[in-house]
């Protein structure tokens, strides 16, 4: 399959993992590389920039596929060194970044300067026009359904990324809600260029989260998921538990971040995956689980998911379109 993201970035399939807080490692980014998919380390997860250039080494070391990172730009009180991981990212010679969280503009020169090509994600059509103005080579656009911080604006990937498609220039990449190549067709169909998945590829072999976690995404539905930090205008969508239930209720009774913020705390939700303790802290996750029934490796996914499209288009959408022909 061919489009105007493979082509452009190189890339033999059009699906992409993106970052994800904890999970972004070298085995799952090189996993998904080595299938033909775009893998990519999530710069964050690594305490350090020269932690992430020694990642990006190992990756390097795990597939001669082209990868990405990740670098999650949101505004903090103490905010990371993103300078510093930028440059990290600039030494280490990858050629794909994904930018989210905030306006990626500080950043586009040294990327381009450097030939790197950086895919934007964000979550509306008035953002994803703005980063095109700006000068970046994609973006990723996050429905209501995705795992993580769906914007505030509520309107699904069924809406948005043909609203996006009918405003926007480069290629876009399809995210949230996409677990199988039944949402992929459909979001190519919608005017997508690439699917982009979290909650399906935390959900493989190669991906570093404890068997527990993988094991509840099996078992949940697409009902499993709560919406954090909407009082607070940071929506985040996140696995039901025992914890993000008790943020929702809190924010019901109109608490202050400071309430919340013990529940919250990243250091709790990285026990969840490191440990398999399910109520440990908060964990993201979107309403795709409910279409997520096994474990496969990433090269299982993917190559299920390019058969499996090929048959929705040749086979069963053609068919459609042939029985309409012989009625005729
Ligand atoms: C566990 C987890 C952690 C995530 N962390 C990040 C992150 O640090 N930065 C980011 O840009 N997106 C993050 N995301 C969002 C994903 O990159 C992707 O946009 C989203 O999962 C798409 O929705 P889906 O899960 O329905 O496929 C995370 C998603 C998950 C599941």
């Amino acid at each position: 399959m061919r489009t105007r993201f493979t082509e452009e970035f190189g890339v033999h399939h059009p699906i992409v993992q993106g970052g994800m807080m904890w999970v972004g490692r070298a085995e799952l980014a090189a996993a998904v590389s080595e299938a033909g998919a775009l893998g990519i380390i999530t710069g964050l997860t690594q305490p350090t920039p020269e932690d992430l250039v020694k990642e990006i080494a190992r990756c390097r070391e795990m597939t001669d596929q082209p990868f990405g990172v990740n670098l999650t730009i949101l505004p903090a009180i103490s905010p990371p060194p993103y300078a510093e991981y930028r440059q990290a990212i600039v030494e280490s010679g990858v050629k794909i970044v994904e930018t989210a969280g905030s306006n990626p503009k500080d950043h586009l020169p040294v990327f381009h300067e450097a030939g790197i090509k950086v895919i934007h994600k964000c979550t509306s059509v008035r953002h994803a026009i703005k980063a095109e103005q700006l000068g970046v080579d994609a973006v990723s656009i996050d429905g209501f359904e995705c795992a993580g911080h769906p914007g505030e604006d509520d309107v699904p990937g069924l809406v948005l990324i043909p609203a996006a498609a009918a405003r926007l220039s480069i290629p876009i990449l399809a995210s949230g809600g996409i677990a199988d190549a039944r949402g992929m067709v459909a979001a190519l169909a919608l005017g997508a260029d690439g699917a982009n998945m979290g909650t399906r590829f935390m959900c493989t072999a190669e991906s570093p989260v404890a068997e527990q976690v993988k094991q509840q995404i099996v078992a949940n539905t697409e009902l499993d998921t709560k919406l954090i930090f909407r009082t607070l205008h940071n929506t985040a969508r996140v696995a039901a538990n025992a914890v993000s239930a008790e943020v929702v209720s809190k924010e019901a009774e109109s608490a202050e971040f400071s309430d919340i913020q013990h529940l919250v705390a990243g250091a709790r939700g990285r026990k969840v995956f490191e440990d398999g303790d399910l109520d440990a802290g908060i964990w993201s996750a979107g309403q795709c689980q409910g279409l997520i029934h096994d474990v496969p490796t990433a090269a299982e996914l993917v190559d299920r998911m390019m058969a499996e499209a090929e048959e929705i288009i040749t086979g069963r959408l053609a068919g459609m379109v042939e029985a309409g022909e012989k009625v005729r």
